[in-house]
Parts: structure tokens; C-alpha cells; sequence
């Protein structure tokens, strides 16, 4: 038994590292459906089937918890999965709650009133589908007042990112933040909303300035997963092992997987 973790393509990879850094001695099994990335202009059903195949796929390697670390799926599909799909003796998770916990302040579980907190002025920066969904504003009224969100379709970044042209993600990157900071021109917090972000986080931070905290993903989800498995020491599964699986074409996932991740990932066809 191992940990799965799900992405649309890459961008889980950031993820997967630092719940590797977190915790070393996890099993994990990782799931990249880069042949129908992005998911990010697909429509909600579109999204729902392709990771509902990939969440399976997972389960048959022997995956008891799921981690959707990607943001488009967790807010499009994860919902509906849960009341639809998932068996009772499975648990799929998304990345987008631990984020608006952290934003917000809050443990895990906390279920008081929504309440006033640091951050007035959010940009999040998304995929289109991520964006269209408003998950994250949902999520965020649940636990906070008076919080201003600016959303930006981040569109053809991940695109960018998969094809490994890093010169088109960056101009991509720059123009996006440039076009929110037009119409929101001092937010004191900026969202990285998709988890192939963080492979150009130096970039929006750049863009940003010095003076916006961003928040990104990875290690608010580690650290959620590790307390998570304190909680439920059950899902943790034996051994030490990491697979790599695509559906794409392994061998040049892996040479793009290599160079993010400094060093050999070696992926095998899912
Ligand atoms: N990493 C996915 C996310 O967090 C990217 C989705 C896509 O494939 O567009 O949203």
C-alpha cells in the first residue's frame, strides 16, 4: 500500500517533493495524466471522468488515499467524486482546502463562523476551469469575511510548462500578473491555485514584488498530509517504494520530469 498522488501532468510533482521532504519514509505512488493535459479548458465532466480513471488507477496499485494534487480537478471534480464515486473504504483528497486553511489562518476541522483575518486583498492565479468553478471563493466564505479576491485565468501556462518551454511559461507568467495588477493593484497575498505553478513561483514572485506574501501549495499540503497520517496512521502503507506513472509517453515525461526535479524520475507507462 502507498500514498497516490494525481496530477492533470507535472505540476504534482512539486507536491510529491515536498511531502518527500516531509516524509521521507512514505510510500507514494504518483499518477500524470499528461496525455490529456491541460485539464485546465476542459469542461467539469470532462474533468470528473479523466480523474475519476486516474484516481482507479491508484486504487488498483494498491492506493487507499489519494491526494489530488491538482487544483483543477479538486475544484471541478472532487465534490462530486466523493458523493458519487469514491468506495467507502477509499479517501480522495484535494490540495485546495489546506491552502484556504493556511490562508485563513485555521487548524483542520475548524468549523466556526467565518471571521475577520490578516489578508483583505487576495490575487489567485489559476487555471481557466479552476477560476471558472469559484471553489476557491467558496471555500474562502466558509471560513473568512471581508476578504477581497482578484482571480486571473492563468491560461496556457501549464500548457507552456508541459511542452518544458520555460521562456513562453515565463512571458505567459509575467503578462498574467501584470494584467490582475491592473485591476488589483495592491493585494497583500497572491495564490499559486494550480500545482504546476511553483515550478515558476520565482517568476510570479518577481512579478509580484517584494511586498505580496504568496502562498503556494507544496508544503501547506505536506504538512496537512503529515497531520492527516497522524490522525489515520492506518493509511500509511509499508515500505519505502516511488512509482511513476503516465499516459503519456514515459520516456519524454521522464526527461521533463528530470529536469524539474533535478534528478532521475523515471516514469513507466500507466
Ligand atoms: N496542476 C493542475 C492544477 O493544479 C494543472 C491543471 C491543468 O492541467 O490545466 O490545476
Amino acid at each position: 500500500m502507498a500514498v497516490g498522488i494525481f496530477d492533470s501532468g507535472l505540476g504534482g510533482l512539486t507536491v510529491l517533493r515536498a511531502i518527500e521532504r516531509r516524509l521521507p519514509d512514505l510510500p507514494l505512488v504518483y499518477y500524470g495524466d499528461n496525455a490529456h493535459a491541460p485539464y485546465g479548458v476542459r469542461d467539469a465532466d470532462d474533468i470528473y471522468q479523466l480523474t475519476c480513471k486516474g484516481v482507479a488507477r491508484l486504487f488498483d496499485e494498491g492506493c487507499d488515499l489519494v491526494i489530488l494534487a491538482c487544483n483543477t480537478a479538486s475544484a471541478a471534480a472532487l465534490r462530486r467524486m466523493q458523493e458519487e464515486w469514491v468506495p467507502a473504504d477509499k479517501r480522495v483528497l484535494g490540495v485546495f482546502v489546506p491552502l484556504i486553511e493556511a490562508l485563513t489562518e485555521r487548524k483542520w476541522g475548524d468549523r466556526s463562523p467565518p471571521r475577520e483575518v490578516a489578508v483583505k486583498h487576495v490575487a489567485l492565479f489559476a487555471t481557466p476551469a479552476t477560476v471558472a468553478s469559484r471553489a476557491f471563493q467558496r471555500e474562502l466564505a466558509f471560513r473568512a469575511i471581508g476578504v477581497d479576491v482578484e482571480a486571473q485565468p492563468c491560461g496556457g501556462v501549464v500548457d507552456a510548462i508541459e511542452m518544458g518551454d520555460m521562456i513562453l511559461a515565463e512571458a505567459l507568467v509575467r503578462s498574467h500578473v501584470e494584467s490582475l495588477l491592473r485591476r488589483m493593484p495592491n493585494p497583500d497575498a497572491a495564490v499559486l491555485g494550480c500545482t504546476h505553478y511553483p515550478i515558476v513561483e520565482d517568476v510570479f514572485r518577481d512579478a509580484l514584488g517584494p511586498d505580496v506574501r504568496v502562498f503556494s501549495q507544496p508544503t501547506i499540503v505536506a504538512e496537512s498530509l503529515a497531520d492527516y497520517l497522524h490522525r489515520h496512521p492506518g493509511l500509511i502503507g509499508t515500505g519505502r517504494e516511488r512509482r511513476f506513472l503516465t499516459t503519456g509517453e514515459p520516456r519524454a515525461v521522464s526527461n521533463k520530469a528530470t529536469l524539474f526535479m533535478r534528478r532521475p524520475v523515471p516514469f513507466e507507462q500507466a
